[in-house]
């Protein structure tokens, strides 16, 4: 029994984390990457913003988007990642494969991976048809997805260790190219307890992701290198995606 409680207890994902995530994201540029993701949005939509953020983590993102539209809601699957918002912002707990809003926005964003949460092609396209549902007729979905060199080049850049407050870390990092399946797993420990969670991403290629798409509710609009407004090419690391309602081709 003793030796069974010096086992480390496994969390839920992005629970224990959330404690240290933006310790982790310090280096990100989240002011940056929001006036990118509202540029993006500004190619397609005019007048006022109404946003629903998907997997909005600590609401870095959306907070430095704020200067852009005060009508925006943070969502996330993990309640305790959505506690690090501000707690003057709408934010609601739920899971992006199933939308639990009556009222239409005219963006939709998904930043930072988020998407590669979704394992299965099922997941990715049950998440597209919900957002078609509150999608405005002019309205856009955009969001990342992390590609195939993203998870080779940085894999030494993700085994790391350190201390943050209370919190000793150590995020172990590993690409499984034949399954094409990007795992971080994170032993934390506080007060001589230790928790581990092990994050799961799917790999997507950009054929299969725009296969997914056609069978979808949606239309793709367009496809950008992250970051730029420019075509991916083979160096890509990580691919803007920009859908819509309406038939127009990329
Ligand atoms: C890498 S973090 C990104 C957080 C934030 N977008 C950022 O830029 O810092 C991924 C987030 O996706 C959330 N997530 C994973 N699966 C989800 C799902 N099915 N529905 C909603 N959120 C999800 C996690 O809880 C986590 O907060």
């Amino acid at each position: 029994m003793a030796e069974e409680s010096k086992m480390p207890k496994q969390s839920k994902d992005y629970t224990i984390i959330a404690e240290i995530y933006d310790y982790l994201m310090r280096k990100i540029d989240y002011k940056d990457w929001a006036k990118y993701i509202y540029d993006v949005i500004r190619e397609y939509i005019e007048g006022e913003l109404i946003v629903l953020e998907l997997a909005s983590g600590t609401g870095k993102l959306g907070t430095a988007f704020s200067i852009f539209s005060s009508k925006f809601i943070f969502t996330d699957l993990s309640n305790d990642m959505l506690k690090a918002v501000e707690d003057d912002f709408t934010k609601i707990c739920c899971d992006m494969t199933l939308l639990p809003f009556k009222q239409k926005f005219n963006t939709v964003i998904s930043t930072f991976d988020s998407i590669n949460y979704l394992i299965d092609d099922k997941d990715i396209l049950k998440c597209i048809n919900e957002i078609e549902k509150i999608l405005t007729d002019d309205g856009i979905f955009t969001f990342d997805v992390s590609l195939e060199l993203n998870s080779q080049k940085y894999l030494k850049h993700l085994n790391r260790k350190g201390k943050y407050n209370d919190f000793y870390y150590i995020q172990q990092s590993n690409y499984d190219k034949m399954n094409k399946i990007h795992y971080n797993i994170f032993s934390i420990k506080k007060d001589d307890i230790e928790f581990k969670e092990e994050h799961k991403q799917r790999i997507y290629s950009i054929e299969e992701m725009i296969e997914i798409i056609s069978q979808s509710n949606l239309q793709l609009l367009d496809v950008f290198e992250a970051f730029t407004f420019e075509d991916l090419h083979e160096k890509s690391l990580r691919a803007q995606f920009v859908l819509g309602k309406n038939n127009v081709n990329i």
